[in-house]
């Protein structure tokens, strides 16, 4: 079993996914030191949870893996350059990330920002080359991007519209910081298997309750883990005055709201059946992840 689930499938899937990203950036023309940057940021471990969600998706609404293989990468590619840029001095400023430096620290930060530029670039070329549904995958892209940038600024530097409370700032940014991208990759997943609107539908709860599931995890390991075991740096949101789960409602809280958001993802694909089981399973791992 490895760390998303016991599908049996689980290591050929991953493995196909590795060499799904490293041959999209080999097949691509880039400036030398642009192309060693972006495979540093985009092929140095991470758990793939997103492109693994796109391809399962895809399976889910009764489509081919392979159909689904470029929204995979796509997603994944957005997804490293969200964290190269969250890395970044002027964000998080952190130093490690899957346990190595992270990409300004080792490539400098005009290449941090240039590759992580270049991976949204990609991505988006490699998205419209989807082979069904190719345009709507590539609008899901984006506008999921979007939604990501937006929870980013949310998180970083506040301006919310209104005035909303702590509990609803909280939802406002991760939901769009993480659940955006989330999301998406069921969505994406969907349209590349050609989903009918009513498993397009049950992805989508899915992929939101999931989503926001995921980064409550996240708050919660930064809270009880150690910097070693989760290969980035553990215990800052709270010193950096992050709007956290626990900070807002208590480790225990959130823990109990985890279990309410994978109860609400299992619910979702309920009515796809023995197709959704991988989703499910992933969904039970993802809740008791430790890293
Ligand atoms: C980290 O995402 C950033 C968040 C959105 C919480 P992951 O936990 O999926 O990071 P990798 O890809 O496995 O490194
Ligand atoms: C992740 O939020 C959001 C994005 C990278 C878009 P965090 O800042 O909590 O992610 P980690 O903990 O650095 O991986
Ligand atoms: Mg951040
Ligand atoms: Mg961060
Ligand atoms: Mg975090």
């Amino acid at each position: 079993m490895t760390a998303l689930g016991s599908h049996a499938a689980d290591t050929t899937l991953l493995a196909e996914v590795e060499a799904a990203l490293a041959g999209t950036l080999d097949a691509h023309e880039l400036a030398p030191r642009l192309r060693e940057a972006m495979r540093y940021a985009a092929l140095g471990g991470g758990k793939r949870v997103r492109p693994i969600l796109v391809l399962r998706a895809c399976e889910a609404a009764g489509g081919r893996r392979a159909d689904a293989m470029p929204a995979a990468v796509a997603l994944e590619f957005v997804h490293c350059f969200s964290l190269v840029h969250d890395d970044l001095p002027a964000l998080d400023n952190d130093d490690l990330r899957r346990g190595r430096p992270t990409t300004h620290k080792a490539h400098g930060e005009a290449l941090a920002i240039l590759a992580g530029d270049g991976l949204m670039s990609v991505a988006l070329e490699v998205a419209l080359d989807s082979p069904r549904r190719g345009a709507e995958v590539a609008r899901e892209l984006a506008a999921a991007t979007t939604g990501m940038i937006t929870g980013q600024v949310y998180d970083t530097l506040g301006g919310f519209p209104g005035s909303p409370d702590a509990a609803t700032r909280l939802r406002l940014i991760h939901d769009h910081k993480t659940g955006a991208l989330l999301r998406a990759a069921c969505r994406m997943g969907a349209m590349a298997g050609n989903a009918s609107d009513a498993d397009l539908a049950a992805l989508t709860e899915y992929g939101r309750a999931m989503g926001l599931m995921f980064q409550v995890v996240d708050d919660i390991l930064d809270e009880t883990q150690s910097t070693e075991h989760l290969g980035k740096a553990s215990g800052k949101d709270r010193d950096a005055g992050k709007l956290t789960y626990p900070g807002v409602f208590g480790v225990e809280e959130s823990r109990r709201h985890v279990e309410r958001l994978l109860a609400e993802s299992l619910a979702a694909v309920a009515p796809l059946g023995e197709a959704a089981a991988p989703l499910a399973d992933l969904a039970r791992n993802l809740a008791t992840r430790t890293r």
